[in-house]
């Protein structure tokens, strides 16, 4: 049984699993559930931000909250944009509502942020914490993400049902069938995505009731959805683990714009240009070869903690 500590990372503590049998054996492709004493969170159970909604929503940055509606018995499920002062009227509402970066409002959230970010080989800026308040029988539609998402459970108890995804591996875009507008991610479907994704979990869905203390690691495309029994307030970290396309073509580009034949602008307005840019584009291809000698190590580097940073993760404001 893993003890309260304030000192060690999170993955000391989150699971009953030391955290190199989670980094071996989970991380990042299978889920991974605990139920543990809250205590183990080293107080942050007991911070006044996750005592009640207004606590929770008066540490948000930025003017708006997103919202989900999702209540049980009702076929209607959505997502929206609130102003900040409405949210709480919305929470009554029964909407569940989405406080992003709270890791940069919520100082214990910050240093948890920071070793878990140490811990995992993360770019900085690939991770981030948000609240999810959810009232008795409300909670988010069923999903996925296109990131790996940790989720901690700090007040009331929220039911969860997960499942892997059968229709696609490794989602480059979260996906919320039957929500018509994703304020979160945005509604672009890349084209290697089906066309028709049912609204309903899929059967054989596992499924436990969240209380305070409970801990789940979610892989990227892995079906979900909740509805809150009571009250709920849990915390959402997101990871944005590179991908193979990320590693190689950020890194190529990283390469590449180091060169002035690379850069050099292409103009496209008359047949003349157009054949100018095939000539040089060619050219390029054949300089390509010679510029992609022990890619590999730069492609790694390029994609761990040490590489060039990237956009801090989240939502637009
Ligand atoms: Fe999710």
């Amino acid at each position: 049984m893993p003890k309260p500590a304030r000192s060690r990372n999170l993955l000391d503590f989150l699971f009953d699993v030391p955290k190199e049998e989670f980094l071996n054996d989970y991380y990042p492709h299978r889920a991974l559930i605990y139920h543990g004493p809250p205590e183990r969170f080293g107080g942050l159970e007991k911070d006044p931000t996750f005592q009640n909604p207004e606590a929770t929503l008066h540490a948000a940055k930025g003017d708006y909250i997103l919202g989900f509606h999702h209540k049980r018995g009702s076929s209607v499920q959505a997502q929206s944009m609130f102003a900040r002062f409405s949210a709480l009227g919305m929470l009554q509402e029964g909407w569940s509502l989405n406080v992003d970066f709270l890791d940069q409002t919520v100082p214990a959230l910050g240093k948890w942020m920071d070793s878990l970010q140490k811990d995992l080989g993360l770019k900085p800026g690939n991770i981030f914490c948000s609240g999810i308040i959810s009232p008795a029988g409300s909670g988010v539609p069923k999903h996925f993400d296109s990131v790996e998402v940790f989720t901690i459970q700090l007040y009331g108890s929220k039911k969860w049902w997960w499942a892997p995804a059968t229709e696609i591996a490794f989602p480059g875009t979260s996906v919320m069938p039957g929500v018509k507008n994703n304020y979160r991610d945005g509604n672009m479907r890349p084209d290697y995505y089906p066309k028709d994704i049912s609204k309903e979990m899929p059967k054989g869905a596992k499924s436990a009731v969240m209380k305070p203390g409970s801990a789940m690691f979610m892989p990227r495309g892995w079906w979900h959805q909740t509805y809150a029994e009571t009250l709920s307030i849990s915390l959402n970290v997101g990871i944005r683990m590179s991908t193979g396309v990320d590693a190689l073509t950020g890194a190529l580009q990283s390469e590449l714009e180091k060169l002035d034949a690379w850069r050099k602008p292409l103009p496209l307005a008359t047949p003349e240009h157009l054949a100018s840019a095939r000539q040089h584009l060619a050219a390029l291809l054949k300089d390509l070869a010679a510029n992609l000698e022990n890619f590999d190590d730069k492609a790694v580097h390029w994609a761990s903690k040490d590489g060039p940073s990237r956009p801090r993760m989240g939502p637009p404001k």
